[in-house]
């Protein structure tokens, strides 16, 4: 018996690795299709001058030692910095910084990474508007089991700081930042907003908030705005959405994806 689950699980491993190495492939070549090499070189020169890796990753170990000794939210979950990755940072930076949109909407902001390496990506656009919805958790205190989608991991803001608390100061003059459910606050920032050239999903990671967030954006709009999303992996909600309209869903990282609206 014990043989047999050790064989399955070693299987089930291998099927992931293999799984994400694909994904790996896929996201390599449909990146290098929307912004060459050359220009990537360009834009991480940018951003190692800019230095926000290196204060990304103080405000990482400060997030860090916070939370020692008190690392389980209220749903069992370890808390955790839930940032885009390193490689999602620096190709949705070069995405931005090659689109130059103006109005951007993105949804989950929490300690603000994904938020930071947008606005940098805008001040050197010197053009744009990052307008972001976050219903923050904190890491003191305690919540209700309705207050969250019961999927949620353990991304959290640490005690006494506000989301976005790692967005460098000077960035901070292209942000607006809404508190709230996106299913309350992302309808009428868009009807407000009129039209969107850049909408980025990293909000609650479920189907159905997933599809809503989607197809709400959609609306919002036109030939060439970028819907993007984190956590694709995760289900069906971003190909299912892109089948269901005829977009050509590319993937940007491993877990991360974006569309064209033509
Ligand atoms: C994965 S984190 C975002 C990470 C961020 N994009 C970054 O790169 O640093 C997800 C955030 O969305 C928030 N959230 C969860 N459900 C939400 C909802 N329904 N509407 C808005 N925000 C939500 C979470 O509390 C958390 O702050």
């Amino acid at each position: 018996m014990g043989s047999n689950m050790s064989a399955f699980r070693a299987m089930r491993w291998a099927r992931r690795r293999a799984q994400r190495f694909v994904r790996e492939r896929i996201s390599d070549h449909e990146f290098s299709s929307l912004v060459s090499s050359r220009e990537l070189a360009e834009y991480q020169r940018e951003l190692a001058d800019a230095g926000l890796d290196s204060l990304i990753e103080a405000k990482r170990l400060e997030f860090q030692e916070s939370v020692t000794g008190s690392e389980l939210n209220s749903r069992g979950k370890p808390y955790r910095f839930g940032a885009l990755g390193a490689l999602g940072r620096l190709r949705w930076y070069a995405l931005v910084r090659k689109t130059k949109p103006r109005v951007l909407v993105e949804t989950g902001v929490c300690n603000g990474v994904s938020s930071a390496y947008i606005l940098l990506a805008l001040q050197m656009n010197g053009e744009g508007h990052l307008h972001s919805i976050d219903l923050p958790e904190y890491t003191d205190s305690s919540y209700s089991a309705e207050a969250f989608w019961s999927g949620k991991g353990g991304a959290a803001i640490p005690k006494g700081a506000r989301p976005g608390w790692v967005i460098p100061e000077q960035l901070l003059g292209r942000w607006t930042f809404l508190e709230g459910r996106s299913y309350e606050l992302l309808p009428p920032l868009l009807q407000r907003l009129g039209q969107v050239d850049f909408f980025f999903h990293d909000s609650e990671h479920s189907y159905q908030c997933m599809t809503f967030e989607y197809e709400t954006a959609l609306e919002a709009s036109g030939p060439g705005t970028i819907i993007g999303s984190d956590d694709v992996a995760r289900n069906t909600a971003f190909d299912d959405f892109c089948r269901r309209h005829g977009f050509r869903a590319r993937r940007i990282t491993p877990v991360t994806a974006l569309c064209v609206v033509s």
